[in-house]
């Protein structure tokens, strides 16, 4: 049987404005999930391109996400370290179908090395 391209994490209304969520992936990165201002959703694998911080816990700001470490701050358009600082963290594809958020399967799985099955 073929895997589904996308995965069906849930439906964006748990996912609060200026919220975020983190979603484990078996065997390897954690994946954190973001919704701006403006309602657009976007995940990145949940370690600041820095010192590994954990982006899921920082404070969005229209398309960025600022590090709870060192104060970075990160796309979540290209997961490209902002301003001054480079860096960049995998952008995991996201789309919404019926108010549901679907990530990409292989972009997730991609984050985690050689385990993914
Ligand atoms: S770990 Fe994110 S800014 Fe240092």
């Amino acid at each position: 049987m073929m895997e589904p391209e996308w995965l069906d994490i849930g439906p964006v209304s748990q996912l609060p404005t200026l919220g975020a969520r983190t979603l484990p992936v078996r065997g390897g990165a954690e994946i954190a999930i973001f919704r701006t201002a403006h309602g657009s959703v976007h995940a990145l694998v949940n370690s600041c391109p820095h010192k590994q911080g954990p982006l899921s816990q920082g404070i969005v700001h229209d398309t960025s996400v600022t590090c709870p470490l060192h104060n970075w701050r990160i796309s979540l358009l290209t997961g490209q370290a902002l301003g001054e600082d480079k860096g960049c963290v995998p952008v995991i594809p996201v789309k919404i179908d019926s108010g549901r958020i679907l990530i990409g399967r292989a972009e997730a799985l991609a984050g985690l090395g050689a385990v993914a099955a």
